[in-house]
């Protein structure tokens, strides 16, 4: 099939919004925002170069300050912080683009550096694997705090607050982050819920604060303005095993999701940037529990993304990695180029080097 016909470059119409393409760039954190949460003004231009994609997922943007679990990561709980996204959503906008903001609390994934010295907070006292990105660098994950029952409607009001922050930030819609094992997915497995109240326990108890963020997200947005991302096969970071019932609990997950008739489900499949094999747990059948569109992620290619949405496998295709170095990935996609690689020193931290300066095939790609 000649690759202009390819499945990934026909258009596809996502919430009332005509993508030009199948091709989502996955959200990615790059930690470069300012202490107070700012994103800088160069990723206007970061985010315009990749314009081309059909949506943008932006880097994963703490709803409050308990949110935050990594240095020099955006926020959009303050009114300085929704001013710093406009200029990124009008570059994008003026690019042709679109763009849903992605909605984060770390929950345990965290440091109490970043908390004034208090305790990062989870479902429960459970102390992750490996460590936290702090501005003094790694340092070991702490045992966090159990939060208490009545500190979680507080929680689900700070989401809502968010998802109408992203919406005078002039997004096109948000993404709920309920992957990665952070606080949403803390709550969902019984690896790392341990509760007693109704927020823990059944799978119907474990799914309900999730559901109240989706719901109170939904109630700004609507629900063809709101994706979710779900991660049931990974196990990163903070090294918690999935669920004891990834095909049960997930399965229930998509059921109560597709009553809120969300715009998409952008799942990770396998574990995130290792594997695309997660035991127990059948794609394609989960993607049956959910109507709406479905974004597959996690170390895909060209041609595994053409084929996966010829077989009808998925709607919509998202890449993270190949995203940095790339500017014009579709081009290059579009017409079979090899891909630049980015070194993982620029992932996280620094500036606009390494960040929003890379060029395209034929130069410097403009924004
Ligand atoms: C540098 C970097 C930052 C990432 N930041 C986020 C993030 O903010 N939110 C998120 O949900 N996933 C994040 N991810 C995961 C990616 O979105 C994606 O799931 C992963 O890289 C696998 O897709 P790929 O094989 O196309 O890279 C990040 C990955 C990388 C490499």
């Amino acid at each position: 099939m000649p690759t202009e016909t390819a499945p990934l470059f026909t258009p596809f119409t996502l919430g009332g919004m005509e993508l030009k393409n199948r091709i989502v760039m996955a959200p990615l954190t790059r930690s470069r925002s300012s202490e107070a949460g700012i994103v800088p003004d160069y990723a206007a231009t970061y985010y315009a170069q990749r314009a081309d994609a059909g949506l943008i997922v932006s880097e994963a943007t703490n709803i409050s300050a308990q949110g935050r679990g990594y240095a020099k990561t955006p926020g959009i709980w303050t009114m300085e912080q929704v001013e710093a996204w406009r200029p990124v959503t009008a570059a994008v906008h003026a690019h042709g683009g679109r763009m849903v903001l992605q909605l984060w609390h770390t929950g345990r994934i965290s440091h109490p550096d970043l908390h004034g010295g208090a305790l990062p907070v989870a479902p429960s006292a459970l102390k992750p694997e490996g460590q936290a990105f702090t501005n003094d660098g790694l340092k070991d994950h702490v045992t966090p705090r159990a939060l208490e029952t009545d500190e979680i409607p507080a929680i689900v009001e700070d989401y809502r607050r968010a998802a109408q922050g992203a919406k005078e930030a002039g997004f096109d819609g948000v993404e709920v982050h309920s992957a990665n094992n952070y606080l949403l997915e803390q709550f969902i497995r019984d690896s790392t819920n341990k509760r007693s109240d109704r927020y823990g326990g059944s799978v119907e108890n474990r799914l309900r604060f999730p559901l109240e963020v989706v719901a109170a997200v939904v109630g700004v947005w609507g629900g063809d303005h709101v994706g979710i991302r779900i991660s049931p096969g990974t196990n990163q970071p903070g090294g918690a095993p999935v669920d004891s019932d990834p095909m049960g609990t997930y399965g229930a997950y998509l059921d109560a999701l597709a009553q809120h008739r969300l715009m998409y489900v952008h799942d990770i499949e396998g574990v995130t940037q290792m594997s695309r094999d997660a035991d127990g747990i059948d794609y394609p059948s989960l993607r049956k529990r959910f109507a709406g569109a479905y974004i597959a992620n996690n170390n895909y290619d060209l041609a595994l993304a053409n084929k996966t949405l010829g077989e009808h496998g998925a709607d919509l295709i998202s890449f993270g990695r190949p995203f940095i170095a790339n500017p014009d990935l579709i081009d290059r996609l579009r017409s079979g180029a090899p891909l630049a690689e980015a070194p993982k020193k620029y992932w996280y931290g620094g500036d606009a080097v390494g960040y929003s300066d890379w060029p395209g095939m034929s130069g410097p790609v403009q924004a």
